[in-house]
């Protein structure tokens, strides 16, 4: 009778365990909010429970094992390898990653503006191709998340390049002249909360943070979706916009990156 209802037991546990690990994501792999909800919702719980530290911590601590300290390709590739092998994270990602790289090595800017800085990782694949003397000013508005990705920025050897900022865009936008000297930005990576980018546009526009060339370039336009900021600039003859088809970080969703060039103000 009892060795019935341990083989029971150890049934539903194999098969919780094999729908937790297995199952379910790979149902999840190519619906992108399913994806976001599963990841966010039950898995990042589930293990800042278990493991006593938050997803932050854990990538953190995936870097500090595995990455060469200096070393900004081996951070990045560190990180990847911790999103693809043991938890999903926000960050942009390898494949969405590679055309951020490509623009910001088109753009060469002198100086850049990220809003969303998360743990870091795509302050990092920007301030790497930097050109020298360059600079990047990043915003993020979680504490716990500033505090791991100045840590990550710093494994990477990039902190003289990086301005971290933290508070929240809208406080920090209109402020951005008079505290850090900026005239303006050649290229703005938003990847904040996603109803913010209308607003945060309009301001960048209205504080004369944006020159004629200044590239805009802006992440998860399809999932979770930005359709106010992208109507926008799709139809302002204030910018002309292209889309960059491309899949959800780490899943096989689809997602895709608006990139979005200022023409320059249309006022008469
Ligand atoms: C998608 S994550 C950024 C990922 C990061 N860019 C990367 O690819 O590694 C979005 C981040 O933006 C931050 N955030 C959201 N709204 C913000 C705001 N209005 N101002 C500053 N940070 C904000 C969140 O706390 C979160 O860490």
């Amino acid at each position: 009778m009892w060795q019935c209802v341990l083989l029971w037991c150890v049934c539903v546990v194999a098969l919780m365990y094999a729908l937790c690990r297995w199952l379910i994501p790979a149902a999840v792999h190519r619906h992108g909010r399913l994806a976001l909800l599963w990841h966010d919702v039950c898995v990042e719980p589930a293990l800042d429970w278990l493991t006593h530290s938050s997803r932050p911590q854990r990538l953190l601590r995936a870097v500090q094992k595995g990455a060469v300290r200096g070393d900004a390709r081996s951070v990045v590739a560190n990180i990847d390898r911790f999103c693809h092998h043991s938890e999903w994270a926000m960050n942009i990602g390898d494949e969405k990653g590679a055309i951020l790289d490509s623009v910001v090595s088109e753009v060469n800017p002198a100086l850049a503006l990220e809003l969303g800085t998360y743990c870091g990782y795509s302050t990092v694949r920007i301030a790497r191709l930097l050109p020298p003397g360059g600079r990047l000013i990043t915003l993020e508005f979680n504490p716990e998340y500033a505090a791991v990705a100045r840590q990550v920025i710093e494994w990477a050897g990039l902190e003289d390049s990086v301005q971290l900022v933290e508070g929240g865009s809208g406080d920090w936008i209109p402020q951005l002249k008079e505290h850090f000297g900026v005239q303006s930005f050649d290229f703005v990576f938003l990847d904040h909360w996603k109803e913010r980018y209308l607003p945060d546009i309009h301001l960048l526009e209205e504080c004369e943070l944006l020159r004629k060339g200044t590239v805009v370039l802006a992440d998860n336009v399809v999932c979770p979706g930005a359709p106010d900021y992208l109507a926008y600039v799709r139809n302002s003859p204030a910018y002309q916009s292209s889309y960059f088809q491309s899949h959800l970080e780490y899943t096989k969703a689809v997602d895709g990156l608006e990139k979005s060039v200022y023409l320059g103000t249309t006022d008469a």
